[in-house]
């Protein structure tokens, strides 16, 4: 028997809002320091995925890089956001209000202040000649910064029914296994123990929530300050970035509070 007239149109309107409510309900992901390196790598792997991208920077304008990703997918929208700006961050979450976030990329970071392998770059973080002006950024860039993220953002990723806060951490941010052999590196190595120590305390304060934390060793990788460095064994962001998104997808709430390396390896903290 042919449906009649109403229920068929029944049907084509039901058939019409499940497609619609697919389209509408892409899953996003908001990155830091998303202009270059891992991040960047970040929001071009998860825009060619076909997510929605709040690729975030702290430039006075907006990067090239950024500006080319945006063109490529209209799905990529690109906001600033410096991570010591918390009048910015809070500006940017009000923007953001009724948006879901899936995945929150606490990327942006410092390593050194200057030039990678310049000496005096490097005495500035070794002892007998640390620069102590420099500490703050450190703590402020790679510790303060993502927990604001994480608290300004936190009711978008409870509007998501699986939010995920992923931290770029790094293995100088592991205090038990044998020390990394660069004696230098004080101020990075310390402000990345206090991110893994900051972000074990919130996966605890997050269970209740179902929202996932997580950080991340993402390996040696050939990002922008690393570019003439001589390290051995370097990959490029997207080889890192692909097998993140990965771990990343797979991860449930048994995961929350681990670090990680960018295999899903369990690292000491
Ligand atoms: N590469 C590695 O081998 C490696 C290893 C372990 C951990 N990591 C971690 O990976 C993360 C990404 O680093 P990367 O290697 O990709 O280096 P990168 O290319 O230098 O990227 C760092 C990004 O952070 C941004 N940033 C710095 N301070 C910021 C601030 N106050 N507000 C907003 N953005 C800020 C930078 O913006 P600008 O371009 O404006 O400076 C840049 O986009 C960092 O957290 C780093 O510690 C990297």
């Amino acid at each position: 028997m042919l449906p009649d007239k109403k229920s068929f149109s029944a049907v084509l309107t039901g058939v019409l809002l499940t497609g619609l409510t697919a389209l509408c309900s892409a899953e996003t992901v908001l990155v830091t320091g998303s202009n270059s390196g891992i991040g960047f790598a970040f929001a071009e792997k998860y825009a060619s995925m076909g997510w929605d991208v709040i690729a975030t920077h702290r430039r006075s304008e907006t990067p090239e890089t950024l500006k080319e990703l945006a063109q490529k997918y209209d799905t990529v929208q690109v906001e600033r956001m410096d991570v010591t700006n918390n009048a910015e961050i809070d500006s940017l979450a009000q923007k953001m209000k009724d948006t879901p976030i899936d995945v929150l990329i606490n990327n942006a970071g410092v390593m050194v202040i200057g030039k990678l392998g310049d000496p005096e770059v490097t005495a500035a973080q070794e002892f007998g000649t640390l620069d102590y002006e420099q500490f703050d950024t450190f703590m402020h860039t790679n510790v303060m910064g993502p927990i604001k993220i994480a608290e300004a953002f936190v009711d978008n990723l409870r509007a998501s029914k699986d939010g995920k806060i992923v931290n770029i951490s790094s293995t100088a941010g592991s205090i038990c296994p044998p020390i990394s052999p660069f004696r230098e590196g004080y101020w990075y190595k310390a402000s990345k123990v206090a991110l893994n120590m900051m972000m074990k305390n919130l996966a605890y304060d997050l269970k209740k929530d179902d929202i996932v934390v997580i950080m991340f060793h993402p390996g040696g990788v050939r990002s922008e300050k690393l570019k003439d460095i001589k390290f051995p064994g370097l990959m490029e962001p997207s080889e890192s970035v692909g097998s993140m998104v990965e771990v990343i997808d797979s991860l449930t709430m048994i995961d929350s509070g681990k670090f990680i390396d960018y295999t899903g390896k369990p690292q000491p903290f």
